[in-house]
């Protein structure tokens, strides 16, 4: 009889802690903020990201946040919902420390994509475990993918305009596009060739508007290249140059992503002078940052503090090879 009770015992027991760990794995929300849910690219990311949760049972929150106050707001909402963590890119790596109080205040567990948070003293917030891409090299990948365009047309580097498209309050965008001033000067470009077309947001629009103050301002140029932070930035360039009437081969632009943006270009029955993108990885973005978050909810599993990603250069006739490849097809 003793025996039957411990047996009966244990047998409840062990149902038990089988619900209780599923209830567990259901109970785990995990949210996922982006700074401009529009963007294939962050897109992307939440689809990766969706696939995580399904694997792992959990629930995931997506939200759009494009300024700080959308932020602010979506972090007291996750933490009303019970959440336990969220992965952000944010609208603005300055608001760093305001982000990593509100994440403590709604006892959240806290991990940035893409956009690394910075202090006070513009450095990065080294604590909070971050995945980003490896923006200096993937800068100089686009610069030797335009350097070796402009060997390709026979151009000369004297001869030949570049368009800087910049958003220099973001680090990561800073990084790249002087990883690809460093490949164009080592190749005989000068500095008074290379012109900044400061972008207000991070979009095609914006970037459309700075490239053609600058295509304006020196129309005596005929021969472009143009690089930014992502492919929205070089497309802006791109539809600027067409606009005062640059042909495609007068337009070597390579941009960073490889989302739809890009694919949709490459689509095109004619060549653009889109000439390229370096690839990088939404699924290691999404998946694997998500995955990492719900490892540390629920397996109390920290995050490495910091992954960087790399890219691979994909042009019209590759892109889907590359894709495939990086297993984002
Ligand atoms: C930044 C850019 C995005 C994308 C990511 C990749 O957030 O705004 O377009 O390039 O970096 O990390």
């Amino acid at each position: 009889m003793r025996l039957l009770k411990t047996a009966l015992v244990a047998g409840a027991l062990a149902v038990l802690s089988v619900t209780t760990i599923a209830a567990y794995a259901q109970d785990t929300k995990i949210g996922f903020i982006v700074k401009q849910p529009e963007e294939p690219w962050f897109q992307d990311e939440w689809k990766f990201a969706d696939q995580a949760a399904k694997e792992k049972g959990f629930t995931l929150v997506k939200i759009g946040a494009e300024d700080g106050e959308k932020l602010m707001s979506a972090i007291d909402n996750l933490g009303a919902q019970g959440a336990q963590g969220f992965i952000v890119c944010t609208p603005d790596v300055k608001l760093g420390p305001g982000i990593v109080a509100k994440a403590a205040a709604n006892n959240l567990k806290l991990m940035t994509v893409d956009d690394r948070l910075v202090g006070a003293d513009g450095k990065a917030l080294e604590d909070v475990p971050h995945m980003g891409i490896s923006a200096t090299k993937i800068g100089e990948a686009v610069g030797q993918a335009i350097v070796d365009e402009m060997k390709a047309r026979g151009w000369k580097a004297e001869e030949v305009g570049a368009i800087r498209v910049s958003y220099d309050q973001l680090p990561t965008a800073v990084d790249r596009v002087e990883g690809a001033i460093s490949v164009l000067k080592a190749n005989g470009f000068k500095a008074e060739n290379i012109f900044d077309a400061p972008q207000a947001k991070t979009d095609t629009e914006a970037a459309l508007n700075a490239a053609t103050v600058v295509l304006n301002a020196h129309a005596d140029i005929k021969k472009w290249v143009s690089f930014g932070l992502n492919d929205e930035a070089v497309l802006g360039a791109v539809r600027a140059a067409e606009s005062v009437g640059i042909p495609a081969d007068g337009m070597i632009g390579v941009g960073i992503g490889g989302a739809d943006s890009a694919i949709n270009e490459f689509k095109k029955p004619t060549a653009t002078g889109f000439v390229g993108t370096v690839i990088i990885s939404p699924k290691r973005h999404g998946y694997e940052t998500a995955l990492n978050m719900y490892d540390w909810v629920a397996n109390n599993k920290e995050p490495e503090k910091l992954i960087l990603t790399s890219g691979a250069l994909a042009k019209r006739d590759d892109y889907q090879k590359v894709r495939q490849g990086l297993g984002i097809q």
